[in-house]
């Protein structure tokens, strides 16, 4: 979710302002994404690297954090909506971390959308974790470690369980990765949008879809269908 800082300039207003219409965007892609029967969304909320942004912003986007849990919780509940908060807990404080666990622990009965906010996430700071989760393990089993396997490590990072990422948006017309999902994004198909996140609706969704299943997906073989022989 990129550009709620421009998308405020453009407007003459201060960087919370956009911030405050991006969490009316994130309301409307949930129900967008549930409505469009997409069965797994992460939203990446709050970077690792954004605790580099002035105090007051930090501020602005935990609180706007606890702003949605809190005022959407129920309603997210009642749409079938299962949240599971990825990235690393271990800077976070007591009442937010209270807050992700009610979320998780309400929602988790639900099946009808797997809703990720990655907050505090870093893909590098969520494979370091992964990596000493699974060292420490072998260690404790007497386990030659040349032995792990991909899929012990996709077991050991915050998406545990999940699949891959088919599709990665990314809005503001940025092109870059920024420690998304390094592990998870192997194979993925990016959309790049000129939108600014406050603007995403359903309609940009659709479009991102729409260009996502134009795309033939080979994964390093080749697409048998058009492979004429020559
Ligand atoms: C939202 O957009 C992303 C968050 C970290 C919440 P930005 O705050 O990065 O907006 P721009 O890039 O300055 O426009
Ligand atoms: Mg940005």
């Amino acid at each position: 979710m990129d550009g709620n800082g421009r998308w405020a300039a453009a407007r003459g207003r201060p960087r919370s302002y956009g911030h405050k219409a991006g969490v009316e965007a994130v309301r409307r892609t949930v129900k967008a994404a549930a409505d469009l029967g997409v069965e797994y969304l992460t939203l990446f909320a709050f970077s690792s690297e954004n605790w580099s942004r002035p105090r007051e912003e930090v501020r602005d986007l935990f609180g706007l954090m606890k702003f949605f849990v809190t005022r959407d919780l129920a309603e997210l509940c009642a749409n079938g909506v299962r949240i599971r908060v990825l990235g690393d807990r271990s800077g976070l404080s007591s009442d937010i971390l209270g807050l992700i666990e009610t979320a998780e622990t309400k929602s988790r009965q639900n099946t009808a959308l797997q809703l990720n906010i990655a907050f505090n996430y870093g893909a590098r700071n969520e494979l370091r974790r992964a990596f000493a989760a699974v060292a420490k393990r072998c260690a404790e089993e007497g386990r030659d470690p040349s032995q792990i396997g991909e899929d012990e490590i996709a077991a050991a990072l915050d998406t545990a369980g999940q699949p891959d990422p088919d599709l990665v948006i990314r809005t503001s017309g940025e092109m870059r990765l920024s420690n998304f999902m390094l592990w998870q994004a192997a194979y993925a198909e990016f959309v790049f949008l000129p939108c600014m996140w406050p603007d995403f609706d359903k309609e940009w969704l659709q479009r991102a879809i729409s260009e996502f299943s134009s795309r033939t997906r080979r994964y390093g073989g080749i697409d048998a269908a058009k492979d004429v022989a020559l």
